[in-house]
């Protein structure tokens, strides 16, 4: 479900999944998953989905919109005077309708993943009303918040992960455990990075330029956003979904020139998508999808734990014909 260019489905098929719906209302990232997995997503508006017409499956996975409880979204909202969080006209719709798919497919785990203020925002309301729904509909649940760079990518990039089981056929008590860190090792900034940069990524001084402006205008207004100038040997900060032309979220210090941004390709390596991943879309929407997507390697991580508890609480009878397998 709001499958971008499907994270889940890579970090799930790593595990021997086979994925049996999916679906997404973006243009270009359906134009990007086409690409990756040879068939696109239904290309529907998920309110218009019937419930009822999606094909059984095992594991539903999903990482809804977030822009309504992400603490620059919500920052945002609150600037222009208008509701966030589920009262958000334009996403707030959307936990409700995965639990509306929650009730009619009875999938045996769920897997969503959000942005960490999901948690705290409206303190704490929203969160307990999303774990109240999923109570009700007979789901054990757990939550953890997961930071990426302990599982192979060099980006602290931390996010709420929402693990439920279906308590009517995977009988407890049920040990699930999320995992802290993944296999391999810990990657810098520097070992993604394009050992001969594009020049076309160099940005302008004018660029810069409105990148300080800002800084200062935040300063004064001590909210802290401003632009960061990384440092290559450690981990870099969260990619956002808006990567802004003067690159200001994550620049690269260059001897002598302006600093740099970081290339489609490299964002690419920064998430976590293997490289023989053609990249087909403007680098616009490139950034876009990048820093909406969640990381495969992540969700890798989780979906090993998830399915551990249903092959360890399920009996074969349950498991047949639908493990392992998945929406998302
Ligand atoms: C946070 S992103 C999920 C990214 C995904 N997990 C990945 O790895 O690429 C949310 C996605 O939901 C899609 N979306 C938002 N509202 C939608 C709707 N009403 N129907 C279908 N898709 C929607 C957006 O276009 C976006 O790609």
């Amino acid at each position: 479900m709001f499958a971008g260019i499907g994270g889940f489905r890579i970090g799930l098929e790593a595990l021997g999944g086979k994925c049996v719906y999916s679906v997404e209302c973006d243009k270009f990232s359906r134009r990007t998953y086409e690409e990756w997995f040879g068939s696109p997503p239904e290309g529907i508006d998920i309110r218009d989905i019937d419930p009822e017409s999606i094909p059984a499956h095992a594991i539903m996975a999903g990482g809804f919109p977030c822009q309504g409880f992400s603490l620059a979204g919500v920052s945002k909202k609150n600037s222009l005077g208008e509701p966030h969080g589920f009262d958000d006209k334009k996403h707030g719709y959307a936990f409700f309708k995965l639990a509306e798919v929650v009730a009619a497919a009875r999938p045996m785990a769920v897997l969503l993943e959000n942005v960490k203020n999901l948690l705290t925002h409206d303190k704490g309301n929203t969160w307990r009303v999303i774990r109240t729904t999923l109570e009700n509909l007979g789901y054990e649940v757990f939550v953890d918040v997961l930071d990426a760079q302990y599982f192979g990518v060099p980006q602290c990039r931390q996010r709420v992960f929402i693990v439920a089981f279906d308590k009517s056929r995977v009988p407890g008590p049920i040990d699930f455990c999320f995992p802290k860190f993944g296999a391999g090792s810990r990657p810098r900034l520097i070992d993604i990075l394009n050992a001969q940069p594009d020049p076309a990524m160099t940005i302008s001084e004018r660029a810069m330029r409105g990148n300080e402006k800002h800084a200062a205008r935040h300063k004064e207004n001590r909210n802290g956003f401003g632009y960061k100038l990384v440092d290559v040997h450690d981990v870099g900060p969260t990619m956002p979904a808006h990567y802004s032309k003067g690159g200001k979220e994550i620049l690269i210090p260059q001897e002598g020139i302006m600093p740099r941004k970081l290339s489609p390709r490299e964002a690419a390596r920064y998430l976590g998508f293997p490289s023989h991943l053609s990249i087909v879309v403007s680098n616009t929407q490139a950034y876009r999808q990048f820093g909406n997507a969640v990381v495969p390697a992540t969700v890798e991580a989780v979906g090993a734990e998830v399915i551990n508890v249903l092959e360890r609480h399920s009996t074969a009878a349950q498991l047949d014909g639908t493990m392992p397998r998945m929406t998302g």
